[in-house]
């Protein structure tokens, strides 16, 4: 009902300002050894959960709240419990869930609150309450993977970016953008989990008509990286190198495939042949994707001619 919504909402605001007042030097020198200074420290608001925290227990039964899970948790121990607070806020601003980072190593690395009528993974992003206005005016949001990340790109300026949780984007995702811009720019990690995210979130947002382009980090992982080792000019620079979703995936998939082996080349162009049915709704892209493969293989190509695209048109 609403009225539990207003007490959710009062419980996680409550929360997160205990887990702010417990910040502890360790996890300050943690977060200043990633290059965050002590106003940006407040600005996004992290917090540190207690060893034996009882914290959210606590804070339920002051405000007589019995069903923990309701509320995103479980009975017993705070899951958080020796953990770097980050709190995950609606579109609105609201704190509706936390993530939790160990500090330094540690599996896993991070947890999240449980789902609930109030956070939804599927349709969350990061930072959006701050990154909204900027997805507007700017005319494109910058989507990405980790929390760090998200942060990273505010931290240099680029105010229109989110992340997901660590889960895939979602039509949902897609949606709360479209309200904004019809533009993205992915920049998901360049490991192979990254690339594999990138490629299924690419299908959903060129179905709902997105314009993508993609950004390719070479060498280093990740935008928190790249922030953290050159400096926000060059992240700027890394998202003005984006290359369009055509280009994107006849390069991403070359590197599953050996292209030396004929097999591998006819696998390559099978798995290829899907995308080529997408970008054809647009010439120009379509264009361009044949002329990205023909760059990559050195040689004409024809799609009817790979093996995996026989075999399903005979089956
Ligand atoms: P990464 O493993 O790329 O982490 O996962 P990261 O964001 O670069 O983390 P740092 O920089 O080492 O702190 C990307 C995202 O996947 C989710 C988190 O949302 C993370 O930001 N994730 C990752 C989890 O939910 N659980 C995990 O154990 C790891
Ligand atoms: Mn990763
Ligand atoms: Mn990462
Ligand atoms: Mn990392
Ligand atoms: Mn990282």
């Amino acid at each position: 009902s609403s009225s539990f919504h207003t007490l959710y909402l009062k419980f996680y605001t409550l929360l997160n300002e205990e887990y702010k007042k417990n910040l502890t030097d360790v996890a300050i020198s943690y977060l200043k050894n990633r290059g965050f200074s002590e106003s940006e420290i407040e600005k996004y608001e992290f917090g540190f959960s207690p060893i034996d925290s009882d914290l959210p227990f606590k804070i339920a039964r002051e405000l007589n709240i019995n069903s923990l899970r309701k509320l995103g948790f479980l009975h017993g121990k705070d899951p958080f419990s020796g953990r770097l607070i980050i709190p995950i806020k609606d579109e609105y601003g609201r704190v509706i869930a936390f993530g939790g980072r160990v500090l330094g190593e540690g599996q896993p690395k991070y947890i999240n609150s449980y789902e609930t009528d109030f956070f939804k993974k599927s349709s969350t992003l990061f930072l959006l309450d701050v990154a909204k206005d900027k997805i507007k005016s700017a005319d494109f949001a910058i989507i990405c993977e980790g929390y760090f990340d998200a942060i990273a790109f505010h931290r240099a300026g680029l105010t229109n970016s989110v992340a997901t949780l660590g889960t895939a984007f979602t039509k949902y995702h897609a949606r709360k953008i479209r309200k904004l811009t019809q533009n993205v720019v992915l920049s998901f990690d360049t490991d192979s989990a990254g690339i594999k995210a990138a490629l299924l979130s690419l299908k959903i947002l060129l179905s709902q008509n997105f314009n993508v382009m993609v950004v390719m980090y070479e060498g280093e992982k990740d935008p928190d990286e790249i922030l953290k080792l050159k400096g926000s000019s060059e992240l700027v620079d890394v998202v003005k190198s984006a290359i369009p979703a055509e280009v994107f995936v006849p390069k991403a998939l070359s590197k599953k495939y050996d292209l030396k082996n004929s097999n591998a080349i006819n696998m390559y162009l099978g798995e290829l042949k899907q995308w080529d049915e997408v970008f054809k709704l647009v010439p120009k892209r379509q264009e361009n994707f044949r002329n990205t493969i023909k760059e990559i293989l050195g040689y004409d190509f024809d799609f009817s001619k790979s093996l995996s695209y026989k075999i399903r048109e005979a089956t």
